[in-house]
């Protein structure tokens, strides 16, 4: 295989970063476009690519070797069963799926078909993440006794004139923001035992939320405060910190996760790992040292990972199995919101069969 023709399915926000990034590759190339929207058809036109109107007419095209799918969260499972299907490996942003029970339908698709599904939790791919996980895991913190992660991510009002960004089920910070924050810390610490919550949509009046906060514990020991909105101004996020798409987002200098532990405490993306001098002692001034990183583009090392399992196969960094665990412990949150109780956060909910099997082969 030469350079692999990939084709972005919904060229929206997300599905425009991508094909800016294929731009910037060497084995990878645009192939197509699928999006119904007129605007779809234009960005086609400008690029010199085929635009499809549909996943169907686009596995009839032959065009693809490999696909994105950056459609709404709800069409998920439709469009990458019919593309795992046809045999085409996909790249899936994130989330999986918009419920527990359209991701177990995916995940069944790609146990049966065993054609390659890379879940788009791109931040697993940053230099930044892969330096604190080697950091955490080899012990330089100690145990985790306690994170905070804050996202406050004053989005304008024309983000929401998309009407699923506003519904139930399939827009709300929680299932398009917070899950890569529930995806790192499952990285960093390891599963979450138990959550509580507090959700509101005082702000925006939508049906779904707008702000929550949140309470995780970790089955391997610590907790974790998380607190979210997309109405709230600061540049206490990832996403304006991290600089991971300079495009679209600014890189405020200030640190959007602590994580403190009982030898030391780690802030991100800033890197810098505080330790004491001696035995901890909070009467003994903490010397910051940043940990060495070499940064790189987040979206171009997933597309090299993804390039990889088209090519070779192998196991996905993040899986679909993988990020519906996000689903669950997402689940438990708006759980505990609705109830005001604590939940425990079920992970043999995982290996469940579908309430139904996906059937229809066409994404359509
Ligand atoms: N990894 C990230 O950081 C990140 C960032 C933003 C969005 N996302 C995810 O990407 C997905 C898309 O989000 P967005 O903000 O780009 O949405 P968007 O509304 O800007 O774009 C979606 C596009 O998909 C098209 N579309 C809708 N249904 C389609 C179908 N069946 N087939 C083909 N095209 C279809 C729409 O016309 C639109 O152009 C969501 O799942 C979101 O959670 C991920």
């Amino acid at each position: 295989m030469d350079r692999i023709g990939v084709v972005v399915i919904g060229a929206g926000v997300i599905g425009r970063t991508h094909i800016d990034t294929l731009t910037r590759m060497s084995g990878l190339r645009l192939a197509a476009l699928v999006d119904p929207a007129p605007s779809g058809r234009a960005l086609a036109e400008s690029l010199g690519v085929a635009c499809l109107p549909d996943v169907a007419a686009l596995i009839d095209s032959g065009l693809a070797q490999a696909a994105i799918v950056a459609t709404p969260n709800e069409t998920h499972l439709p469009v990458s069963a019919a593309l795992l299907r046809a045999g085409i490996p996909v790249l899936l942003e994130k989330p999986v799926a918009e419920s527990l029970d359209s991701a177990r339908q995916l995940i069944a698709v790609a146990d049966e078909t065993g054609v390659p599904l890379l879940v788009g939790h791109h931040r697993r791919h940053n230099p930044i993440i892969r330096a604190a996980h080697g950091a955490i895991r080899g012990g330089l913190l100690g145990d985790l006794v306690m994170a905070t992660v804050t996202c406050s991510l004053a989005k304008p009002d024309d983000y929401f004139q998309a009407p699923w960004r506003r519904s139930k089920g399939a827009g709300g910070p929680l299932l398009i923001n917070l899950v890569h924050e529930i995806d790192l810390l499952r990285h960093f610490f390891g599963e979450i035992a138990e959550v509580q919550a507090i959700a509101s949509h005082a702000r925006r009046g939508f049906p779904v939320e707008d702000t929550a906060a949140v309470c995780l514990r970790f089955a391997e020991g610590g907790l974790a405060t998380l607190c979210i909105s997309d109405a709230a101004v600061g540049p206490w996020a990832w996403d304006l910190t991290a600089g991971e798409n300079m495009a679209r987002f600014p890189a405020h200098r200030v640190p959007a996760h602590h994580y403190a532990g009982s030898r030391a405490g780690l802030s991100l993306p800033d890197l810098l790992l505080w330790q004491p001098p001696g035995a901890p002692d909070w009467t003994q001034e903490l010397q910051p040292r940043p940990l060495p990183v070499s940064h790189g583009d987040p979206y171009e090392a997933q597309l090299v990972h993804f390039a990889d399992l088209v090519r070779h196969g192998g196991t996905p960094r993040v899986s679909a199995r993988d990020a519906t665990a996000n689903l669950i412990v997402l689940d438990a949150i708006r759980a505990a919101a609705e109830t005001g109780q604590r939940v425990a956060v079920d992970l043999s909910a995982l290996n469940r069969e579908p309430e139904t099997a996906f059937n229809s082969g066409r994404g359509s």
